[in-house]
């Protein structure tokens, strides 16, 4: 049996939705759309693994899953023709998130660095579903079977872990699977898409730490939400060091910051860094940074409105993703049913 490309995605819903999430996955799930069958997920079960603060509590919950998926919309996705949803309306991943739990080992899941960076110190007091979010992950993925995953390069640990999950499963299950019709095995696995110019931004405040939702300054990040006065006061007060820029990339080495903010001009205005830095080259950080907040505003601006415009209508929003839901389980249920088979549980379907 063959396995159709399918592309599957998540975001988190915990506020904050920022330029590297736009540039880093949300623009690139816009381009798959016309080559691949595409499901996007507002993954809501994953937003509770941190800290209730976190991610604002039911109505903060609530509020920022449509926020996201206002944001999928206004980015150019097209939820008719695709398939946008918040993962707790589809059972399916909490059930296949469980056998993978008996798939997966502690020892893979004890060296998933950004368990490490968000538990930080406090190890014992974070939330098992925090230990085990990469599984919660693998399932959102091969529940559907999907074969690729648009992500930033932050996520590339976590679909190794997939990849890993999903070999194992098919190694333990061969047997079964193969009697069930599946000879090369029941789960692709899925492979990273870590594409485009903008794979890692970084916080605005430091070059060396990424651009995050949960960071405690809010100067660090350009929110999708920000009017064109917020995004300018933050360019102009990112961090930068006292040289102009150079005119070649050689010349961005050891400084964090004119490499992040190059980076960002140079996604936003469909450039290449090297075009970028012949245009800026020798130029002082005043006035690049001028010519930055004027491409930033004109992307955000536009996504900003139409964002505010479908949440004004938040009936309509949930009717996406009742409907997008409704789409995902009849992708999921049937999937599901030779899973339980191919384990060995009973079932009556
Ligand atoms: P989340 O919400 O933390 O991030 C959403 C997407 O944004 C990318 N990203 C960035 N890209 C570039 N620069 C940055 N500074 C930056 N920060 C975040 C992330 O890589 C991600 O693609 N765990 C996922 C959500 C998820 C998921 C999945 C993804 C849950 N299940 C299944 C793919 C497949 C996450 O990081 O969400």
């Amino acid at each position: 049996m063959t396995i159709k490309e399918r592309v599957f995605s998540g975001v988190q819903p915990t506020g904050n939705l920022h330029l590297g999430n736009y540039l880093g996955a949300i623009t690139r799930f816009v381009a798959l759309q016309d080559s691949h069958d595409c499901i996007y997920c507002v993954v809501d079960m994953h937003a509770i693994t941190q800290a209730v603060s976190v991610w604002g509590g039911p109505e903060g919950l609530a509020q920022n899953t449509r926020e996201v998926t206002a944001a999928f919309i206004a980015a150019g996705i097209d939820p008719e023709r695709h398939i946008v949803f918040n993962q707790s309306q589809v059972s399916a991943h909490a059930e296949l998130a469980w056998i993978f739990n008996c798939v997966a080992r502690m020892g893979w899941l004890n060296r998933m660095t950004q368990f490490k960076e968000k538990a930080g110190k406090h190890r014992e007091n974070a939330s098992v579903g925090l230990y085990d979010y990469p599984v919660l992950m693998a399932a959102d993925i091969l529940a559907y079977r999907a074969t690729h995953v648009p992500v930033g390069e932050d996520q590339k640990q976590h679909l190794e872990l997939s990849r890993d999950i999903a070999q194992k499963f098919n190694t333990d299950f061969a047997a079964s699977a193969a009697e069930a019709g599946y000879e090369d095995g029941f789960f692709p696995l899925p492979e990273p898409l870590i594409t485009g110019p903008a794979t890692r931004v970084m916080s605005l405040r430091d070059g060396t730490k990424k651009m995050s939702k949960s960071d405690p300054s809010d100067m660090s990040r350009i929110k999708m939400t920000d009017d064109a006065d917020t995004i300018a006061k933050k360019i102009r007060k990112a961090k930068t060091d006292p040289e102009p820029l150079p005119s070649e990339a050689d010349g961005l080495e050891g400084r964090p910051e004119a490499k992040n903010l190059i980076g960002i001009y140079a996604a936003l205005a469909g450039q290449s860094e090297d075009e970028a830095l012949s245009q800026f080259g020798g130029s002082q950080f005043s006035d690049f940074k001028k010519a930055l907040a004027e491409v930033t505003v004109e992307l955000v601006a536009p996504v900003a409105a139409e964002m505010r415009r479908l949440l004004d209508d938040p009936a309509e929003i949930d009717r996406v993703l009742a409907s997008g839901a409704d789409r995902a389980r009849a992708i999921a249920e049937p999937i599901m049913v030779d899973v339980k088979k191919i384990v060995g549980f009973i079932s009556s379907k």
